[in-house]
């Protein structure tokens, strides 16, 4: 843990530990640009995206951050030409399959946000085991691939769910109300992510949980996704720990 307790520099603050956010969001932006730098093809970028997810991920469990989301691929990025598509979806199962060896040793679990249904086969049958084992971890940390996500299609697929369970008689309408409502979610019993960070130099959430972010504190940075690193991440963690949290209240 001394990494993370290094020596104050001129000018720079410090992370304190004891005020982490229990959730952080990821929007893995930037990845194409940092492989165009270099004359590389767009998948070189996603190849060096998908390490620093690993990266991250390890320090996000050593800082001790219980949950991280990353936006892995939208319910829009299947406009992509096809080869990229299939490269996105090779680097996600070389990981899955990395992860479901290492899950039970180095303590966390996966779950997967968005409509999985429909993905490749064999990469479906990949995600359903990757849950299934870590539904038996006991994992203190989570992580969250939004996979074929998108947040509006996760909202009207909740509200779809949740209006069978009207017709059929296992709730009532009047019941509704936000807690009720969240339980219909991919997201269902995660906390709100406290810190949403966007690389790249993209102002946007981009659909990326547009209900649970709510009031989450957003930071952004033009550093591409492939050069963030945890450093990077220390300084998102230590900015949002300047900010006043108020959540409607004074
Ligand atoms: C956005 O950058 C990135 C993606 C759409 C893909 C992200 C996928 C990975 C990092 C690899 C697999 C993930 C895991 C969890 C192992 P962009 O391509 O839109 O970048 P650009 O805006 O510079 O073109």
């Amino acid at each position: 843990m001394a990494f993370f307790r290094t020596k104050k520099q001129a000018g720079e603050a410090e992370l304190d530990l004891s005020r982490l956010p229990k959730h952080i969001g990821i929007i893995m932006d930037g990845n194409g640009r940092w492989a165009k730098k270099r004359g590389l093809p767009r998948t070189a970028g996603h190849a060096a995206g998908a390490e620093t997810f690993r990266t991250i991920a390890y320090h996000c469990r050593d800082l001790g951050i219980p949950y991280l989301t990353v936006y892995a691929f939208s319910t829009e990025n299947w406009k992509r030409p096809a080869e990229e598509v299939s490269a996105i979806m090779d680097l996600l199962r070389k990981y899955l399959l990395e992860a479901l060896e290492k899950m039970q040793k180095d303590g966390f679990r996966i779950r997967f946000l968005g409509d999985v249904t429909v993905l490749p086969e064999e990469l479906r049958e990949l995600c359903l085991e990757t849950v299934s084992v870590g539904n038996q971890v006991d994992a203190k940390y989570q992580i969250n691939v939004c996979l074929n996500y998108g947040g509006r299609d996760e909202i009207i697929r909740a509200a779809k769910a949740w209006a069978r369970d009207v017709a059929e008689g296992r709730v009532q309408a009047e019941d509704l109300d936000e807690a009720a409502f969240s339980r219909y979610l991919d997201s269902r019993g995660v906390p709100d992510p406290d810190l949403i960070i966007r690389p790249s130099g993209e102002l946007r959430l981009s659909n990326f949980l547009p209900w649970q972010s709510a009031y989450a504190e957003f930071y952004f940075t033009d550093v591409l996704w492939p050069d963030f690193d945890g450093k990077v991440l220390n300084e998102a963690i230590i900015d949002y720990q300047k900010r006043s949290r108020r959540f409607g209240g004074i």
